[in-house]
């Protein structure tokens, strides 16, 4: 077997069925991002075709990349994911700049960002107007909040993944549910016309280069397919529930999505969208006042609510599958005696993410960052299926992903053109993210020497 065998430590318990797997990834993608993108994407693209066309192909990656992993993680079905299949496919060290990069920065800046935005939402709430004001020094009170919802959250998944997993089921479907509810409204609203679907944004980016932003957009808002994968030691039945929950949960999101962006285009013109910084706020405002704008609002803090426990929760799995394989620190690989949850790593990642929400002003840089180290890893372990193929053509595979090798080899494409992209645009930002992926060379050289791991 090119993975760990899990057998000879203790477990973490494997008690999530399939609808808790898809709730986890249908909950942790649709978070923020598709009531807000809509107006970056009109605006880098100027007409509703085009944004369409957008939602299609960055939905179709998605999907790709979903299958691509669903092949791995039935195949594989252990703590950590990505560092499980990287470990076995380019060995030890690929597999720990892996977790490093998680640990110390995609992750982290991940949960800042989804408590920054919990915070900015409610915030246009009267009862919360509180969260503008500074608490102390240059902290504002959002910073606070924000670092209490990730405690709050992290406490959850500390009392064990039934608890956290129950929570996400649950509030999953009361979101899908509200987003058909606002979907509905918009519809049968006599202000709604479908000559916008015609109508044009001029002044946008255009060209290749605005399809690409667009696209980046659209990724934004489906990202998080891939967190499942992370808790797959915990899911029952994993060969059957791991490519169902993938494949179908990327359905469930892809048409909730453009059911969503329908909706808006309904109600508002090309130009209103373009200059709407939450569409879907203004399109229910229109439609039924003000009471519909607050109903968005609501359902947005629920929806990032649910988004930061998938993120949350599995953050907390990677290092501690590589404490595991004493690729770091041992004690992360603790599990809490009573609740059986990877009780350390959860608290290390909550302590680093706080530390993160209180440098300020780094935020948006190490956020930009993220994306950048999260879509080279995607890439990168994208290709360990052609490895495992090649090399061990007999395991196992409960499910084999369709269109080998041209859906996978697309997905790997399209993520090299987005990565020489953010490198182009932000070349600052993705020559630092590069070095800290490249400082976990020599702490892997301190991690080794100190932990010898022992030959198997
Ligand atoms: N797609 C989510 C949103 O639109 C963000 C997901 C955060 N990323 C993650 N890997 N959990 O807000």
């Amino acid at each position: 077997m090119p993975t760990t065998s899990p057998s000879q430590q203790p477990n973490l318990p494997r008690v999530l069925n399939a609808s808790h797997a898809t709730a986890i990834v249908v909950g942790t993608i649709i978070g923020s991002g598709i009531f807000l993108v809509p107006q970056e994407m009109m605006r880098a693209v100027g007409s509703s075709g085009l944004v369409y066309l957008a939602w299609i192909v960055g939905g179709l990656l998605s999907l790709f990349g979903a299958m691509t992993y669903a092949e791995l993680g039935a195949m594989m079905p252990y703590a950590g994911g990505e560092y499980v299949y990287l470990r076995g496919a380019y060995g030890d060290l690929t597999a720990f700049l892996y977790m490093w990069t998680w640990f110390a920065v995609a992750k982290p800046a991940s949960i800042a960002s989804v408590t920054t935005g919990l915070a900015r939402t409610l915030a246009i709430f009267p009862a919360f107007s509180w969260l503008d004001r500074t608490a102390l020094f240059a902290i504002t009170w959002a910073q606070i909040f924000a670092i209490g919802a990730t405690w709050l959250i992290t406490g959850l998944n500390y009392l064990g993944i039934k608890k956290a997993g129950d929570f996400q089921l649950v509030f999953t479907w009361l979101k899908g549910l509200m987003i058909l509810v606002i979907v509905g409204f918009c519809f049968t609203s006599r202000q709604g016309s479908l000559f916008n679907f015609q109508t044009s944004f001029h002044g946008a980016t255009g060209g290749f280069g605005g399809f690409m932003i667009a696209m980046i957009a659209a990724l934004w808002a489906y990202d998080g397919w891939n967190d499942l994968n992370m808790v797959a030691g915990e899911v029952r039945h994993p060969q059957r529930s791991l490519p169902l929950a993938l494949i179908g949960g990327l359905f469930i999101v892809g048409g909730l999505y453009m059911a969503t962006n329908a909706a808006i285009q309904y109600i508002l013109p090309a130009a209103t969208i373009a200059a709407s910084p939450r569409p879907a706020v203004a399109a229910l405002g229109i439609v039924t006042g003000p009471w519909g704008a607050s109903l968005v609002s609501a359902v947005m803090a629920l929806s990032i609510f649910v988004t930061l426990n998938g993120t949350i929760m599995s953050g907390a799995r990677v290092p501690f599958a590589a404490a595991r394989d004493r690729l770091f620190f041992t004690r992360m690989a603790h599990i809490h005696p009573r609740f059986e949850s990877p009780s350390t790593s959860l608290v290390v990642q909550a302590a680093l993410t706080t530390l993160l929400l209180l440098a300020v002003g780094r935020f948006q840089q190490l956020f930009e960052l993220a994306i950048f180290a999260e879509w080279l890893f995607y890439m990168v372990t994208a290709t360990t299926v052609f490895v495992y193929r090649r090399r061990m053509p007999d395991l196992d595979r409960p499910y084999r992903v369709w269109g080998y090798p041209v859906l996978p080899a697309l997905f790997v494409l399209a993520a090299a053109v987005l990565l020489f992209y953010s490198y182009a645009e932000n070349f600052r930002n993705s020559l630092l993210g590069s070095a800290i992926i490249l400082l976990g060379v020599p702490l892997f050289a301190v991690i080794r020497k100190h932990y010898a791991i022992p030959p198997d």
